[in-house]
């Protein structure tokens, strides 16, 4: 079965031809950082317009790029949501018209689901559930216990910012352009990660709750505090907070292995592609088998939102046009 997935919940637009939810025959990404660059952050109504003028030809390009026509489409899976409603709206009316139009099946999906998919996708052994999962993005930190595709109990989640948000921050504060995350980690490669006494947050009512915002406020502090801020100044100041977030999401982490007794955990969301996580967690937790995404599913694509199309349409059916609406905020 042929997937064309499409992606449009923040700025990046998307789309992905795969089949049977795991072979990817195209990858397009078309990134809106050039535009939100200077704004030190996405700004929805922008983004919302550069996805009306790039979306078709992004799919287009999808379909080029798999040596396919739009006729040879089984099933369109798109992103409902979470995220920005400009954006979605794109996606999801985008979806509908081509399913209308060619009166093929609709389906959707959630980005923050389809985040964890991508760690199983190209898989040669898959683990058997339930598993743990753990998604790190620009809009979400979140512990799942995943008891199969599509069944989620919720164990944590984040109060405040979500960890890419916190890298994003971060990186505002001490001038590095948008988004933050890589840059930071750049910078935290030849900083001292125990200069600065930097923690995250914990949070009473729930132990695998997360919070970066005092994490945040600490950063900005020792910004204020410092009477020379060179280079390393900056490279100990990323280093340190890099460290934190680090030690928290694996902390947390390991008390969800001891409760729930999964050692197998799926990784997902645009933190994810930061070095410094992978091994952290590689050698910190050498009894939980961690399973990342490839580097080029860990950010916004539409690979893994085709791939999770695919079981979600096994399992469910599809969407009914009517219903399917743009979503801004979805529990698990
Ligand atoms: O999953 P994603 O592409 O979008 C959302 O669904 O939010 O994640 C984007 C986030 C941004 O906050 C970005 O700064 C962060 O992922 N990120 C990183 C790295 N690469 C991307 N954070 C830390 N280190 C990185 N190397
Ligand atoms: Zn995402």
């Amino acid at each position: 079965m042929y997937v064309l997935g499409i992606e449009s919940t923040c700025d990046e637009t998307a789309a992905s031809i795969v089949a049977d939810g795991e072979k990817i025959l195209s990858q397009v990404v078309s990134s809106q950082i050039d535009l939100h660059n200077i704004y030190g952050g996405v700004v929805p109504e922008l983004a919302c317009r550069r996805h009306m003028e790039v979306i078709i030809p992004v799919i287009d390009k999808a379909l080029f790029e798999a040596n396919m026509t739009m006729d040879e489409i089984d099933l369109f899976a798109v992103s409902y949501g979470p995220g920005l409603v400009g954006p979605l709206l794109v996606g999801v009316n985008t979806a509908k018209g081509l399913a209308i139009a060619k009166s093929k099946p609709l389906v959707g999906v959630n980005h923050v689901e389809a985040h964890l998919y991508a760690a199983l996708m190209g898989l040669h052994k898959k683990p058997s559930f339930p598993v743990l999962g753990m998604v790190v993005s620009g809009g979400h930190t979140a512990i799942v216990l995943v008891k199969k595709l599509g069944s989620y109990e919720l164990i944590g989640t984040t109060v405040d910012d979500a960890a890419g948000e916190a890298f994003d921050k971060v990186a505002k504060l001490l001038g590095l352009p948008y988004p933050g995350g890589p840059q930071v980690e750049a910078l935290a490669v030849d900083g001292n990660p125990k200069r600065f006494p930097l923690k995250g947050g914990h949070c009473k009512n729930n132990p695998f709750n997360f919070s970066f915002s005092g994490l945040k406020t600490a950063v900005m502090h020792a910004m204020q505090n410092a009477p020379f801020k060179d280079d390393t100044f900056k490279k100990d100041l990323c280093a340190s907070f890099q460290r934190a977030v680090l030690e928290d999401l694996l902390e947390k982490v390991k008390k969800a292995q001891s409760i729930t007794g999964c050692s197998t955990l799926l990784m997902g969301g645009g933190v994810t592609n930061n070095r410094a996580l992978r091994k952290h967690f590689m050698e910190e937790a050498p009894d939980i088998l961690t399973i990342f995404p490839k580097p080029e599913l860990s950010l916004d694509n539409a690979s893994m939102i085709a791939g999770l199309g695919f079981h979600v349409f096994q399992e469910k059916g599809p969407s009914s046009l009517l219903d399917l609406q743009a979503t801004t905020r979805i529990p698990f």
